[in-house]
């Protein structure tokens, strides 16, 4: 049947300004990096992304090589794109990257303008799509000079494929680089998108202060550690959880479901309790609570998790104690 977008799609999300920009984003964007694959259900993807942009997720972030197989995200979100929300092109934020490896031979992995440009094409032709609104460099490549990969970025936005660009997973010396050329070349940099999550809190070293200086958006990934920070593993490793998908391609897998991780998440949980709130909830709700997030980045494996997490919003305030007692747990 004919997608309709629900009617009251604005009413409850919050969009918070993308550092300095002109750019809102919804506090919670959805990624397609695993359950969107070919080696997944259609309709499932489709049912999540019609979910999400009804519930005023108007961002949804890819990558050149999300599946799996790789690009195959892409090509499932471009059917899903002209079937559903074609029309609904000037109300949607799409993203993608490259960075990482895509293809064989030399031009397909890390950060030359060859590989970039050409990546970009192919994955305006796997969505279907004139341009994207962001484009990532995916990850710092060490071998190529930042101020080529930085042109490459800008000359794809001067060519009309992109609106703005991005970095990920940049330490904050070489973005604090990064920022500076883009910024000369005329083409600033809209948003960084590092991994961070109450397990893995690298970006509170530095980066957070960076961004904020220099008025450049963040959007955190993994923001519930793939899953770890939600109740799913507090009794075992379920059945077609990620952990148990053997889905490769970064995915969590069965060790990362560690007795130590999962001693603090249960103390985790039960403080998610006392707040009246979903440990999921709970996690996400932590990382809104800085004002510098733009936006996090959520995945889903299943329409109801959309949903779920997005009760976040209901409450991203913590009291002192509250902090605190997350630190000891953490610590
Ligand atoms: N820039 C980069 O290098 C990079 C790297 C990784 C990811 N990303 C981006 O970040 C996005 C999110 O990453 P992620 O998928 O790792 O995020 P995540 O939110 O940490 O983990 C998603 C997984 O958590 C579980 N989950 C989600 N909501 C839940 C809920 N309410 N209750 C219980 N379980 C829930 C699901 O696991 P099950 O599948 O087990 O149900 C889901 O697949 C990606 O799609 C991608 O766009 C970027």
């Amino acid at each position: 049947m004919q997608y309709l977008a629900e009617a009251q799609r604005y009413q409850t999300m919050e969009y918070r300004r993308c550092g300095n920009s002109g750019l809102k984003l919804p506090a919670v964007s959805l990624g397609l990096w695993h359950n969107f694959g070919h080696i997944d259900v259609l309709e499932n993807a489709r049912n999540i992304l019609r979910l999400a942009f009804d519930s005023g997720i108007t961002h949804f972030d890819l990558a050149n090589n999300y599946g799996p197989p790789p690009g195959s995200a892409e090509e499932n979100f471009g059917t899903i794109y002209k079937d559903d929300f074609k029309c609904y092109r000037d109300e949607l934020i799409i993203s993608t990257k490259a960075g990482w490896g895509m293809w064989d031979g030399p031009y397909g992995d890390w950060g030359s303008k060859k590989y970039l440009v050409a990546s970009l094409d192919q994955s305006l032709k796997r969505m279907g799509l004139d341009y994207v609104d962001i484009f990532y460099h995916h990850r710092p490549d060490p071998d190529t000079p930042l101020e080529e990969t930085m042109s490459a970025l800008d000359l794809i936005v001067r060519q009309g494929k992109a609106l703005y660009v991005g970095i990920s997973s940049y330490q904050p010396a070489e973005a604090a680089k990064a920022f500076e050329i883009l910024k000369q070349l005329g083409t600033p940099c809209l948003i960084h998108q590092p991994k961070y999550s109450m397990f893995d809190r690298w970006v509170e070293n530095g980066l957070m202060d960076l961004l904020s200086e220099k008025g450049v958006g963040c959007i955190p990934f993994s923001p519930l550690s793939q899953g770890l920070l939600t109740n799913k593993y507090l009794n075992g490793i379920p059945e077609g959880s990620r952990a148990s998908s053997h889905r490769g391609n970064g995915a969590i897998d069965e060790e990362q479901v560690s007795k130590e991780k999962i001693y603090r998440v249960r103390q985790l949980n039960q403080l998610a309790e006392e707040r009246g709130q979903k440990l999921a909830q709970m996690a996400l709700a932590w990382i809104l609570k800085d004002p510098r997030v733009t936006s996090v980045l959520i995945g889903v494996s299943k329409p109801e998790q959309v949903t779920d997490s997005l009760q976040c919003l209901k409450n991203y305030h913590f009291t002192q104690e509250e902090l605190t007692r997350i630190e000891k747990i953490l610590a």
